[in-house]
């Protein structure tokens, strides 16, 4: 049986045939449940990142680092919603919070405690930011981020590096997308100071931003380099433009973000994901002198409204994860588990004679089979139909992940959890080494 053999002789393709059947086979319920969402959620879903092929499977529900799919199998979780639920799934601080809160009523239409605490913290721990707002997506801190920027110098123009991500409507990835006002944008490769000077070449005089993700995390899980961020922090500074460091996904790097890694000082940082503790939501800030142009009392101050921008559960979920469990004590303690992880994915792809590139940061960890170093997306030699191996075979042995094969670990990922990851991993890389060539 091609399942529990080597497969040397088989092809991609024959070996993904088995795989589809045997998911196909052992998910009925996801299965019948996705056809039938498709007659009123296009193609059964609304978030395209979760779907996959044959089709996504359907979570009946989630504790701590497991995931129970609808046909009852068990997962532990390394997607971790795509690094939002970093917190884990139901961390006890986090649910007495919000039940605590909800009781109090949900919807006010009016200032509540928490706001207050949440921005306390964020600004007690990112030293760039003096001032935060609040709003309901990563995609809608960058648009106003990059709105600020823009009445902030009075200027039009946005640079901004391809294979980036900064949400549904600013998505740089390549392919279709549905990008809001893409005219004002010029784009560089990242980690190429030659790339930006040519890119704003035309533009300086009308240069309002410089956009990046520290680390490109949708994009491949690809680190910026020191030298990098600092030449543009330099450059921006220089010609009158605001550095917006992208940390959606990085401000869990450790206690005030990837900025505090790298030393480096942006203007303003957006902000998303497990911030919110589970919650829809976004938050940007930055220096006062930019911010406060949002200040309601003052004459002429910008308007940012947003039904949900204080919603109570956002933000006391936000600030009860944030606050307590998301501590600089306990990112750190899984920034050494992940670094543990890295060693042993190392150390078994080579022993099976696996080509390996290990992208990302701390607990976010990208899996790229090649033997080239990766400085931007253009270098991924990775393709769709390996992703797919790999994702379809960590499935069967009862790991969630993301077909990209990114690992997100959460706080509640364990040791154990860990080791199943290697198991699955190992096995993976000894069946299948000749298919993960590149
Ligand atoms: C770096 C980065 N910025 C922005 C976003 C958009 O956040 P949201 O999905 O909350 O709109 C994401 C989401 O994946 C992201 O990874």
């Amino acid at each position: 049986m091609l399942k529990q053999n080597r497969t040397a002789n088989y092809s991609l393709e024959q070996v993904l045939d088995e795989l589809e059947r045997d998911y196909i086979a052992s998910h009925p319920k996801s299965a019948a449940h996705v056809k039938r969402a498709a007659e009123v959620l296009p193609g059964g879903s609304t978030r395209t990142v979760l779907h996959f092929d044959p089709f996504p499977l359907v979570i009946a529900r989630a504790s701590g680092s497991q995931l129970v799919d609808l046909d009852g199998h068990t997962y532990t979780d390394f997607a971790n919603d795509f690094t939002a639920a970093f917190y884990g799934h139901s961390d006890p601080v986090v649910v007495n919070a919000l039940i605590d809160a909800i009781k109090n009523g949900l919807s006010f239409g009016g200032l509540n405690v928490y706001e207050e605490k949440l921005a306390r913290e964020i600004c007690s721990r990112f030293d760039s930011i003096d001032r935060v707002r609040f709003c309901n997506s990563g995609t809608e801190a960058n648009l106003i981020a990059l709105q600020l920027a823009k009445q902030a110098t009075g200027r039009s123009k946005i640079l901004a590096f391809t294979g980036g991500y900064h949400g549904s409507m600013l998505s740089f990835l390549g392919g279709k997308n549905i990008n809001y006002g893409t005219s004002d944008f010029v784009f560089a490769d990242f980690n190429s100071e030659e790339s930006v000077e040519a890119a704003v070449a035309g533009v300086l005089h009308d240069l309002a931003a410089i956009v990046v993700e520290p680390m490109i995390g949708s994009g491949g899980g690809i680190l910026a380099e020191v030298k990098f961020l600092s030449f543009l922090r330099n450059f921006s500074q220089k010609h009158g433009a605001l550095l917006i460091f992208d940390e959606v996904q990085t401000a869990r790097m450790a206690r005030g973000g990837l900025q505090e890694i790298f030393g480096i000082r942006p203007d303003l940082t957006t902000l998303g994901k497990f911030l919110g503790g589970g919650g829809s939501f976004g938050a940007f800030g930055g220096a006062a002198a930019f911010m406060d142009l949002f200040d309601a009392t003052r004459q002429g101050a910008i308007p940012h409204g947003g039904t949900f921008n204080n919603n109570i559960m956002s933000m006391a979920a936000g600030y009860a994860g944030y606050s307590r469990v998301g501590t600089p004590e306990a990112i750190a303690v899984a920034n050494n588990r992940a670094a543990g992880l890295r060693q042993s994915l190392t150390q078994v792809a080579e022993s099976a004679g696996v080509p390996i590139q290990l992208g990302g940061y701390g607990t976010i960890i990208s899996i790229h089979f090649q033997s080239s170093l990766l400085t931007r997306p253009a270098d991924i030699r990775t393709n769709a139909q390996q992703r797919k191996l790999v994702h379809l075979e960590l499935l069967r042995r009862h790991v969630y992940a993301a077909r990209r094969g990114t690992i997100n670990l959460s706080l509640a990922n364990s040791d154990e959890d860990v080791d199943h990851y290697v198991r699955a991993f190992a096995d993976i890389c000894e069946a299948h080494s000749p298919l993960l060539q590149n």
